[in-house]
This record gives structure tokens, C-alpha cells and sequence, in this order.
């Protein structure tokens, strides 16, 4: 852990373990586990508060009632949304990664809470994740490189950032129960390091365990993952706060370094922490010295964030809905964007060349900051893209809508969130242990899983019957017209907390109405939409592509600042875009999706590591994105360093005519490597702003880490002598310089 700025270590401690000592089991057990659904126990006899916690990732969660998943409605809890994680991370932007950080802070702070439920930092294994949107990247280097500086502006506002959800949740298929087999390489390579990072050089004061297993045990009860790898390897003493329901033993949960268990029910007196461990520690099954250690980690927790203490009245009060948070969120709209595809360069459009624009898809009018699970917010508005068109344009250009494709409605109330549903369950019977075993919690999500794919079924003929018409309408509208926009995609009725995708295709015909558009009017502007990426059948016959993730409350201006031009696109992928799903590891595998159990057999080789390996061409790679502009990249050198540092400098020269910003790539690749390794590996970036003309030198290092590969018999990490070959470009398929860095 980082040291603590201007906390005196040694008299903290000291004061905590009197108030330890001061306060009765009784206490101490409210401690740590939740008195409502958001909030642990306070014990105002001795000043020690309550930690209140919010979701999520996207802005701070609306406020729900104590003890029922229902929305206090009040109104006084909207608040600014930011841009989904997946966009975040395509703009390779550290700096817009604290500033991200920031505002969250402030919003969760402003609102009064001690814990924001974020970032979420898992590996984007598959495509199909229905969480995928909330995370960063399938790259452990480039999500620990923007985890770490989200952390810190989280926690500057005296709020701690919660990293979730530990580790390697990648599935939400049975996510509750399923049993994750995985080798300690791909662990500690993979699925790890964006944690360590999180808390080595983030300095996050709390983890939220996850709620799969891993290698048989549960990891908010898990010995290895809580004990071993975080208290002991990562000299972590932060808290651990379980995933909402994620405790399912007392003792094994006590026994490790679980600290705060938090659940969706509203029976807070049975939650393992409370009643049962009381019972156990009557027995002498389990020692109270355990609980005291929780109740440590908490009030240490506390005084980092001024909670209790001598410095409690400097204690920052935050601010939502502050002004400068649209604009960082704007900024960070616009360069999350992603060009896939400017063949004929019809993009940028021409505000002045436009008398008629027509623009069709569902997505060009949809609102997503209401869905999602628990990353859905309440926000104080939200742009859409169609919204964001006419506000640029004004009156005088006419916008034309047309919807293009059917959707069916979904009417969003309270219990259609997975926590409430859960809560449902359990409305008639006995709220009590026994409905709460895992057999039960495990058959009530099939049951829910099999209704929601019959209701898709369902779904699907009605979309069919609908789309003849839209189709129709909308191929008519797009012959005449100066320009055509197309804005599709997914939403969160797809990219979901609680479900994963079925497919990775286009829903509700999407993929039709495309190619029939494309017919009359071939330079149809193609954006999409989404969590996570999609086949795209017809990219051949497009002539431009942009992607967008979800981007946050200025979405839409962002996006008619990057369709006209005001704003040069400068995102690039944070995951590779697969042709078709067959093509992935899991797709090739079929180790996803799957109940009981799992087995991560393709190790490290998934994503570009495994489209690298097998040589197989995706749609568009990782670290794939188009600008405006052009880059030439020249004069790579490398010099060795103390320590088996390596430094890098090379030239990006803005070759075009506007000014743009270049994300330049390092990937390393050893030769003749002594054990198994992927073919190349991100390792450092560096994103250069540069005017149209200019010339701008890029420096990095790599250190001896950067090298490394974990000797599961050693049990550490191994950096062998010898060549690599260190690689430079503008995405993972287009290498534009090439050297050797010699390891002695
Ligand atoms: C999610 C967490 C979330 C928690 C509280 C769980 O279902 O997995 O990410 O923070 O609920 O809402």
C-alpha cells in the first residue's frame, strides 16, 4: 500500500486498536456485515459511522430504500454519467482516467458516501460477457495503466474507490456458482495484475471479492486470492467487501481476510456475518481475534478517509452535477470514439454541404444510462446521438428520423433488476437461512435464464413482422439525401449485468436492414453502439464505420462533434473486434457461458494473444482506431538502463492536414523464448497530441517486470536473458518500427 500523505501510521494503528478494544462483539460484528442494503453498522456510543457505498462505474447509483430494491424517488439523486469503462479505455488516455476518477469521486462524495462500487477492472475474456461494458480492456497492461490513476481520482476526494470484482469474473452465466479452473500462469499474467496495480500503485482503499469461484472455492471466502496473493504477496490492509450475496460460509469467509459482507436480502441479522458467526464464536469454532482484525481494516479504512479522526472536519464534501464534470466527461465522449473504417474519407461530413440529413436506427434515440444492472444511474440528462445532430446543425439543416428497426419495449421497472428479482424470491417464504442455499440461488437463475431466452424467442418473430415495414421506410428515406447516418448496435436489454450474450451478432435484424441500405446508398455512414463487439457481415461493403461505446451524458454532442469534424477521432480498440465469434479462443473452446464449471484452457492465448497465435485474421484488431490524419512513425532507439531498464524513443510525425492525437503502441516479443509465450505483448503506450505538420518525439521504459513471465514451480516471476524483439505501431496488426533490446 502506498503510504498514508499525512496520516501518522504508527498512532493510527494505535488508536485503533483502542477503539478495537472499547468496542463488544456485538458491535464489531455490525461492523462488518450490512444493516442495509448499502451501508455497514455504525456505532454511534463510540463516533465510528456506518460506510456508505454506492454503485457504480457509469455515476452514482439512485437511492433505494433501506431494506427493498425500491427507488426512494425523491429526485434529489440524479447525477452526471460518465462514460462506460470500455470507452473510457479507448482513449488510452491516463490522464482522462484520473479525471474520470475524479468526478466519480466528487459525485459519491457530493452525494455523502464513503465508497464508490468501482472501477470494474476484470479481463475481458469473451466477447459475449454481459458485463463487458463495465470493464476496460482485454489487456491486463493497458487496464492496469488507466486503474491506477482512476483510483487516485477517485480517493482524492476522500472516497474510497472499491475495485471490483476480485477476480476474474468473466462470466455472468451462473456467476454466483461457477467454478473457474485456472493455472496460477494465466492467474498471475492475466487476470491479476490490474488488481496489483489497483492497490500497489492506486492505492485503493477497498476490493470487492467476486462472486465466482476459483479452483473450487469461492473468492470472497478464498484463502488463496484473499490471504495469500492479497494480504501476503500485495501487503494489502485495505478492506475487502464481498460482492452483493458473495459470502455463503461464516467460518471459511471469518477465516479469511473477508472483511465486510454486504447481500441483496433484507434479513441483515442472519447475514453470515451477524447471528451465525456470534453462534460460532460462542462455541469457540471461530476466534473473535478474526473479527477484531476485519473491524481493523474498516476503522484503518475510516481514518484514510477522514471518516473518524483529528482530521474528520477537513473531511472534502464533493459536488455532483458539477459543471466542469460534463466538461471532462465530454472530453472523454469524444475521444473514446472509434473510426473502424474512412475508406473514401466520406467522414468528415460537411456542415455546409448538408441541406438533408437522414439518420436511422434505433440507437440514434435511445437513452442508456437507465440500464445495465447495477451500473444504472439516474442522470441529470443524456444526449443522444439524434439529439446531439440537431443541436450542432440548428434549424436550418432538416434532420430526418427513421427508426429502421423494432425494438421491442421493454418497460424498465424497479423488479426487473436482478437484486430486486432475487428479493422477489423470497417475498412469500421464510426470509430466513434455508431458501438461501446455493442449490436454491442456483436453480432460481436457471429458472430466470430459461424465461429470458423464451421471451428472445418471442421477441424475435414480433421484431420480423415489424422490420418489413420499418425496412421498407427506411430504405426510402435514405435515397434522398445529402447524407445518411446509421446508428445501430446493442443496448441493455444485451449488455447486462446477470446474463451474458447468446450471440455476437447484430439484434433484431440489424444485420439485414444494413446491407439493403448499403445497396441504395453505399457511402451510408455506419455508427454502431455497444458494450462489446459485434460481427459485422457486411464491413466489407461499408466505407466507413465508427464505434462508439457507451460514452455518457454527452454522447450525442460528442458524436456530432467527431462526425463533422470539429473533434478528430482518436480512440482505438481495447479489445480485438472478431470477425465472427468461432473465431475466439472461448469460441473455439467452448469454456464460456457455461454452468458448474469452467475451464480456462486457452490460458493466456485469448483475445489478440490467441488471433496472434493462430494467425487469424480478425475484423479489427486491438489497438485498432482511424484518424482524420496520418502518422509516420521513424528513428526508433533503445538504450539499456540500470536495473534491466530499457529505454525507447521514436518519432510520430502528423503527416496530414488537421491537427490529431496518435496512440503509439509497444508491444514485446521475445525470440527464442525458453518457455511458452504469446507471439507479442502490449507492455507500454503513449498517446501524442501533435498539429497538422509537427513532429513529436515519444520516450518510454520498459523495465525488467515488462520482460517477465510467471514460473508457476518457482512461484514468481521470471525475466530471462536474451533478445526480445521490441515492436512499435499504430495497433497490434500494424507494427511500423522494429528493434532488438538485448537482456543481459
Ligand atoms: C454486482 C456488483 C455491485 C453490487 C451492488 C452486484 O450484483 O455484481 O458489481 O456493486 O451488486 O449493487
Amino acid at each position: 500500500m502506498k503510504k498514508d500523505a499525512k496520516i501518522d501510521t504508527k498512532k493510527m494503528e494505535k488508536e485503533i486498536d483502542k477503539l478495537v478494544k472499547k468496542l463488544t462483539l456485538d458491535e464489531k460484528l455490525s461492523m462488518i456485515h450490512g444493516a442495509t442494503l448499502f451501508k455497514s453498522g455504525a456505532v454511534e456510543r463510540l463516533g465510528i459511522p456506518a460506510v456508505s457505498t454506492s454503485d457504480g462505474p457509469m455515476g452514482v447509483r439512485a437511492e433505494f430504500m433501506n431494506d427493498r430494491w425500491i427507488p426512494s424517488g425523491n429526485n434529489d439523486d440524479m447525477v452526471s454519467y460518465l462514460p462506460s469503462n470500455s470507452a473510457l479505455a479507448s482513449t488510452w488516455n491516463t490522464q482522462l482516467a484520473h479525471d474520470m476518477g475524479h468526478v466519480l469521486g466528487a459525485e459519491a462524495r457530493g452525494r455523502g458516501k464513503d465508497m464508490i462500487l468501482a472501477p470494474g477492472i476484470n479481463i475481458k475474456r469473451d466477447p459475449k460477457c454481459g458485463r463487458n461494458f463495465e470493464y476496460m480492456s482485454e489487456d491486463p497492461k493497458l487496464t492496469a495503466t488507466l486503474a491506477v490513476p482512476f483510483v487516485q481520482g477517485v480517493q482524492e476526494n476522500d472516497v474510497a474507490a472499491c475495485v471490483k470484482h476480485f477476480a476474474a469474473n468473466g462470466q455472468e452465466t451462473d456467476r454466483l456458482m461457477v467454478d473457474e479452473e485456472i493455472d496460477d500462469r494465466t492467474l498471475y499474467e492475466i487476470y491479476l495484475p490490474a488488481f496489483k496495480a489497483a492497490v500497489q500503485e492506486g492505492g485503493a482503499y477497498s476490493v470487492m471479492g467476486a462472486y465466482n469461484k476459483i479452483n473450487g472455492s469461492h473468492c470472497c471466502e478464498s484463502k488463496d486470492l484473499l490471504d495469500l496473493v492479497l494480504r501476503h504477496e500485495w501487503g494489502y490492509d485495505g478492506v475487502v467487501i464481498s460482492d452483493w450475496g458473495g459470502v455463503h460460509n461464516s467460518k471459511e469467509a471469518a477465516e479469511c481476510s473477508m472483511d465486510l459482507e454486504m447481500s441483496v436480502f433484507p434479513d441483515f441479522e442472519n447475514y453470515k456475518f451477524a447471528n451465525p458467526l456470534k453462534e460460532l464464536i460462542q462455541k469457540g469454532e471461530v476466534s473473535e481475534e478474526r473479527v477484531n482484525a476485519k473491524v481493523r481494516n474498516i476503522l484503518r479504512m475510516m481514518y484514510r478517509l477522514k471518516m473518524i479522526g483529528k482530521q474528520k472536519d477537513s473531511r472534502k464534501a464533493g459536488a455532483y452535477n458539477a459543471p466542469e464534470h460534463r466538461e471532462a466527461i465530454l472530453r472523454t465522449a469524444e475521444e473514446s470514439m472509434i473510426l473502424l473504417k474512412n475508406e473514401k474519407g466520406a467522414l468528415p461530413l460537411d456542415k455546409k454541404k448538408i441541406k438533408k440529413l437522414v439518420v436511422i436506427g434505433r440507437n440514434a434515440a435511445k437513452i442508456h444510462s437507465d440500464g445495465g444492472g447495477s451500473a444504472e444511474i439516474k442522470a441529470l440528462y443524456e444526449i443522444c446521438p439524434l439529439m446531439g445532430l440537431k443541436m450542432y446543425l440548428g434549424g436550418n439543416v432538416q434532420v430526418e428520423y427513421v427508426k429502421g428497426y423494432h425494438v421491442p419495449d421493454k418497460p424498465k421497472t424497479f423488479e426487473q433488476n436482478w437484486q430486486a428479482t432475487s428479493l422477489d424470491d423470497l417475498a412469500d417464504s421464510d426470509v430466513g437461512q434455508a431458501v438461501r442455499d446455493e442449490a436454491h440461488e442456483q436453480e432460481n437463475h436457471r429458472k430466470g435464464e430459461e424465461q429470458r431466452l423464451a421471451q428472445i424467442e418471442k421477441e424475435k418473430a414480433e421484431v420480423h413482422e415489424k422490420n418489413k415495414k420499418l425496412f421498407a421506410q427506411a430504405v426510402e428515406a435514405a435515397q434522398d439525401a445529402d447524407a445518411v447516418i446509421f446508428v445501430g448496435g446493442l443496448n441493455h436489454d444485451l449488455d447486462s449485468e446477470g446474463f451474458d450474450r447468446s450471440n455476437m451478432k447484430l439484434p433484431y435484424e440489424q444485420d439485414i436492414i444494413i446491407e439493403e441500405l448499403l445497396k441504395v446508398r453505399p457511402d451510408m455512414i455506419v455508427t454502431l453502439i455497444g458494450g462489446s463487439p459485434v460481427e459485422m457481415p457486411w464491413r466489407n461493403k461499408a466505407q466507413t464505420i465508427l464505434w462508439s461505446y457507451y460514452a455518457g451524458m454527452e454522447t450525442g454532442n460528442a458524436f456530432a462533434r467527431v462526425i463533422f469534424g470539429e473533434v478528430n477521432p482518436s480512440g482505438k480498440l481495447a479489445e480485438t473486434f472478431p470477425a465472427r465469434y468461432e473465431d475466439c479462443a472461448t469460441g473455439q473452446n467452448g469454456q464460456f457461458g457455461k454452468w458448474g464449471s469452467i475451464r480456462l484452457e486457452e490460458g493466456l492465448y485469448y483475445g489478440y494473444r490467441h488471433f496472434d497465435r493462430q494467425r487469424i485474421a480478425p475484423a479489427f484488431c486491438f489497438g485498432h482506431g482511424l484518424s482524420y490524419t496520418d502518422f509516420e512513425y521513424s528513428g526508433l532507439s533503445m538504450k539499456a538502463e540500470k536495473g534491466r531498464n530499457v529505454k525507447l524513443t521514436f518519432t510520430v510525425k502528423n503527416t496530414g492536414k488537421r491537427a490529431g492525437a496518435e496512440i503509439a503502441q509497444v508491444y514485446i516479443a521475445p525470440i527464442a523464448a525458453r518457455t511458452n509465450r504469446p507471439v507479442k505483448e502490449l507492455k507500454a503506450y503513449a498517446k501524442v497530441e501533435l498539429a497538422a505538420g509537427k513532429s513529436g518525439k515519444v520516450s518510454l521504459t520498459l523495465n525488467q517486470q515488462d520482460f517477465a513471465y510467471f514460473d508457476e514451480h518457482l512461484h514468481e516471476f521470471i525475466t530471462d536473458a536474451g533478445d526480445y524483439e521490441i515492436l512499435v505501431g499504430a495497433s497490434c496488426e500494424d507494427i511500423r518500427l522494429r528493434g532488438i533490446a538485448t537482456l543481459a
